[in-house]
């Protein structure tokens, strides 16, 4: 029984939620889960580019996916016959089982690769079943080092960017493939959450109310040992 707070206390630490399966780093996602319009960006990429073969079935009766074309109706529920047999999973609460970062990597980190019946290959999931959606607009990339020779002499795990090398450009910029993406990203972490940000805001207000409560209730007390320590 003593040992049950500490039990407790390593839980909070290792964040079992967000499996780690590659030796790439991930790189930060830029999401801000305030910015509204972002997210519409984001669930607008997601029902014309993912929504071919992704679900998104417990986003059904959101109104801003709704708005921008991630609708039930749209999604493939009734296909059975998928590429290779592997069906793409429901990104629903993908940013809860993955995090927001490794989402952020995996759509940066496809590289060509002949030898993948797809034609490329990623970093982070080495030999994934997903086609390279995003090749038009972030243009072809290939590895650029021998990926083993530059784990063996590097400290810090790599990044993709380390690795990976624009052979053939795309039809934005990095800069404009990175916002892009981070929409995406966006919209999945609202997805997985959709009040996330209303509870965060809720959060501070409770803290300051439990702030004006404590100096009430120290002016009470005070008033009441006033009286008190007379006697
Ligand atoms: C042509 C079909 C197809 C399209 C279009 C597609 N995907 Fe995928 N996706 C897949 C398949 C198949 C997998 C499973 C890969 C595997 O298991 O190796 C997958 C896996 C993923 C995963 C990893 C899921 C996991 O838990 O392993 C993410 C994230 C993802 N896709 C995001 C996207 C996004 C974002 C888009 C739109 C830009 C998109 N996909 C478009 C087929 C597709």
């Amino acid at each position: 029984m003593k040992y049950y707070f500490l039990f407790l206390l390593l839980l909070f630490y290792i964040n079992p939620l967000y499996a780690v399966d590659s030796d790439i780093a991930l790189d930060k996602a830029p999401i801000n889960i305030y910015d509204i319009q972002s997210i519409k960006r984001g669930a607008k990429i997601f029902a014309t580019t993912c929504m071919a073969c992704h679900t998104m079935i417990y986003l059904r009766y959101n109104k801003i996916a709704q708005a921008s074309g991630v609708r039930y109706d749209k999604m493939p529920l009734h296909i059975t016959q998928w590429p290779n047999g592997i069906k793409p999973p429901d990104l629903s609460l993908e940013a809860d089982i993955h995090g927001p970062d490794w989402i952020y990597t995996y759509l940066h980190s496809f590289y060509l690769d002949p030898a993948r019946p797809t034609g490329f290959n990623n970093l982070l999931v080495p030999n994934t079943a997903m086609m390279n959606m995003l090749v038009p607009f972030q243009g072809q990339q290939i590895i650029a080092s021998d990926l083993n020779i530059m784990q063996k002499y590097s400290d810090a795990p790599l990044q993709w960017y380390d690795v990976l090398e624009l052979q053939r450009k795309g039809s934005l910029t990095p800069k404009q493939f990175d916002d892009m993406v981070t929409d995406i990203v966006n919209f999945l972490t609202y997805a997985a959450n959709p009040y996330q940000a209303f509870q965060w805001k809720l959060g501070y207000y409770v803290l300051g109310f439990l702030v004006i409560l404590f100096i009430l209730m120290y002016l009470l007390k005070r008033n009441y040992w006033q009286d008190i320590k007379k006697e």
